[in-house]
């Protein structure tokens, strides 16, 4: 099967200060329709410019310095605005961390879904309207033809959080980013949109992007994981074998991460050190400073990424292999 969603080599730079940063450095990934890819990573490592990246939203002085991204066979790097345009909305959609960020407070949210569908649809006002209150009723919004007068900040964060969802999928499109949706939300609300995204999924015959920092949250939504560290995909495995069998250093040190309760307190692990910042990535393999198994290969040269089984790691010497013992 062709995937819907085919990222090679992507390069996405910014300038600033004279000096290039180039926060996506050579990211290949693929998504099968059907599908829904976990990206996950620590803060700073290059998700949401990925994300942003396949919208082509990234903002001047960013710039796409290479790569490619079709999307059902086409290059959206070679399409004008005015054809991206098109397909933002419609054919990809895209939800955010922070509703009340993206939703405008002087509108109710009626008028915002009203307009959204449009813009990208010929529907007349009437058929918005009703297409409006369907949709606040899929995403589980009781009594959504009263509801749909409300403003924005008369709803609870997860009230709008299902809105944007709403408003993400009302015209139906065939690949939805989600980046960070549930952050900002408390642990009951977070598994209820998760749900609600499982099942819109299903109802709507969608491909899911969803972008993370949670383990617990890929856990539950991911069909594949890709784990992004400063600035490249350093794994990427069905998401069984990754929790069973993490190969890049990296990805375990993120599941040590994860609190046990069984664990006596003040033994929380960490990985030591931060995410380098994208102008001062270190030689070799990115996160050898940080990396406990690191050797000095590791300085000298960057690891390709390698098929092992099931999975693929940028690692010379990946956790399981001869090559590590
Ligand atoms: N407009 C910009 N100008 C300059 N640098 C940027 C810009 N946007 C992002 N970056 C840099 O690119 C790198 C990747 O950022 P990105 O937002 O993709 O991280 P992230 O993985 O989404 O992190 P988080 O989990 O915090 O959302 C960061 O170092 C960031 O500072
Ligand atoms: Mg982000």
């Amino acid at each position: 099967m062709a995937p819907i969603l085919d990222v090679t080599d992507l390069r996405t730079v910014f300038h600033a200060e004279g000096k290039t940063i180039p926060a996506v450095d050579g990211v290949s990934f693929h998504i099968d329709k059907g599908e829904t890819l976990c990206l996950v990573g620590e803060s700073g490592s290059g998700k949401s410019v990925t994300s942003l990246s396949v919208m082509r939203l990234i903002p001047p002085p960013g710039e796409y310095a290479g790569g490619k991204i079709l999307f059902e066979g086409e290059d959206l790097l070679r399409k004008t605005e005015k054809e991206m345009c098109a397909i933002r909305g419609n054919r990809i959609a895209m939800i955010y961390q922070e509703p009340m960020t993206s939703l405008n407070p002087l509108f109710t949210v009626g008028m915002q879904l009203r307009e959204t569908l449009r813009k990208h649809q010929r529907l007349s006002a009437r058929e918005a309207q009703a297409r409006a209150v369907e949709m606040l009723g899929l995403v589980g919004i009781p009594d959504p033809g009263q509801r749909i007068r409300e403003f924005p900040w008369q709803m609870s964060g997860g009230m709008r959080q299902r809105v944007m969802i709403a408003m993400g999928l009302c015209c139906r499109p065939r690949l939805l980013i989600a980046d960070e949706p549930t952050t900002a939300l408390d642990v009951t609300i977070q598994a209820q949109i998760l749900d609600l995204m499982r099942r819109l999924k299903r109802e709507l015959d969608m491909t899911i992007l969803f972008i993370t920092h949670d383990l617990g949250v890929v856990a539950e939504m991911a069909d594949r994981v890709a784990v992004m560290y400063a600035g490249r995909i350093v794994e990427e495995a069905p998401v069984r074998v990754l929790f069973a069998k993490p190969r890049h250093p990296y990805t375990r040190g993120l599941m040590d991460c994860i609190p046990d309760p069984g664990r006596p307190r003040g033994q929380l692990h960490v990985i030591s050190g931060v995410v380098p910042a994208p102008d001062r990535y270190p030689t070799g393999c990115r996160f050898h400073p940080r990396c406990p198994y690191a050797r000095p290969l590791c300085a000298e040269e960057a690891p390709p990424m390698r098929k092992l089984g099931a999975s693929s790691a940028a690692c010379h010497f990946p956790l399981g292999t001869e090559a590590a013992s």
